[in-house]
């Protein structure tokens, strides 16, 4: 049993059908919509799904012409552009369902809006539901775990395997029965569920995003593993009071720029503010036994990138006096699509597990 009361998922704002919008119709005129939309005004599509798509292919496009070998910045800057004007094109919903013709069905839509007779969304939350929607009732396989996880809506789960196998490996490898564990930052719960099937008796898993717990928990639950997991939606180590054998924290890996939203999953990849790494260590050090690890799976991607100089892990060993390093191990991670335009970021991105121990242990 989980002593635990589920949060309110974040899910997205519906919008008043009073709102004033601008119609678009499959022979609308395009280049027409496309102005109204990076000029601030909203468009509803008034009849096929397809239209929205349509018309979001060629808003990218408009938006992304001439594009390749951009800086990181420039491209973030597109980016929000792009986010911003394509979430003011918008898509009816009536009684749960998608009101256009030939759109898909999504089951959000009636867990989300059982009141709601009548709104609109942005379509790319509508996208976002119904990728999401995909995910949840497939489930994901992690090359790491026999049974698939259904990740919850606005859920953070990996789509590139090597933190989770060499954080396997190092599982493995330190297989004596330990009693708990914190997973700060648990996401669709796929390390939780890792270290409750390599000898953990127990995980309290944590996460600042309310959805992520609703998430764990439906999984827990269809695993049968409720009795050996808690929750707890939490800040860092805000609401800790036990002392851990083990503490893995998977942390967003990218500084985020000024324009980036935070909140869900945003919060997944994107940090405000290297203070989130220096609240972590001052309260990891009062959480952890004194033979307790702590493992912070990390990567060079924002080295890599140029987005900024500063490493949490080693900027904390080296300031001292809290803790040592015990092991590292990296791996690097595969190549992007040959076929993409864009430049390979992760060209020579390496995952890290940084595994350290109290100086004084
Ligand atoms: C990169 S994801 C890792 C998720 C999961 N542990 C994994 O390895 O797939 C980072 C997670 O940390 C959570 N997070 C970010 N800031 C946090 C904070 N201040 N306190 C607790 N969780 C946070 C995010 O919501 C997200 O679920």
């Amino acid at each position: 049993m989980i002593p635990f009361q589920l949060p309110k998922a974040n899910i997205p704002e519906p919008i008043d059908p009073e709102t004033q919008v601008w119609a678009a119709k499959k022979d609308t005129d395009r280049k027409q919509i496309i102005d109204l939309l990076l000029k601030g005004d909203q468009v509803l599509v008034e009849d096929r799904f397809q239209t929205g798509l349509d018309l979001l292919a060629s808003l990218k496009k408009n938006v992304f012409f001439n594009h390749k070998n951009l800086q990181f910045d420039e491209e973030r800057q597109k980016r929000r552009i792009f986010r911003d004007a394509s979430n003011r094109l918008l898509i009816p919903v009536e009684k749960q369902r998608i009101a256009l013709k030939n759109a898909p069905e999504i089951g959000w839509l009636a867990k989300f809006y059982p009141e709601n007779e009548v709104f609109f969304l942005p379509l790319p939350q509508i996208q976002g539901l119904n990728s999401s929607w995909q995910w949840y009732v497939k489930g994901v396989h992690f090359p790491t775990l026999d049974v698939e996880i259904h990740p919850y809506y606005g859920v953070y789960f990996p789509t590139r395997f090597e933190h989770l196998i060499i954080f396997d490996k190092w599982l493995k490898n330190h297989r004596l029965k330990k009693s708990s564990a914190l997973d700060l930052g648990t996401g669709c719960g796929v390390l939780s569920f890792m270290m409750l099937n390599n000898g953990y008796e127990h995980v309290l898993a944590t996460d600042i995003n309310p959805n992520a717990l609703i998430s764990v928990q439906e999984n827990a639950v269809k695993q049968q593993l409720e009795d050996r997991i808690s929750l707890m939606q939490s800040d860092l180590f805000e609401g800790c009071n036990d002392r851990h054998d083990l503490i893995v924290f998977n942390p967003p890996w990218i500084p985020a720029s000024k324009n980036e939203v935070s909140g869900g999953i945003n919060d997944a990849v994107y940090y405000t503010d290297h203070e989130l790494f220096t609240s972590f260590f001052e309260d990891a050090v009062h959480f952890l036994k004194p033979d307790g690890e702590l493992i912070i799976i990390f990567s060079n991607f924002a080295r890599i990138n140029q987005l900024t100089d500063h490493h949490p892990v080693e900027n904390e060993l080296e300031k001292g006096g809290r803790f040592v390093l015990a092991e590292r191990q990296t791996m690097k991670v595969k190549a992007g699509s040959q076929h993409t335009k864009r430049v390979d970021r992760r060209l020579d991105e390496e995952v890290e597990l940084w595994v350290l121990k109290k100086s004084d242990s």
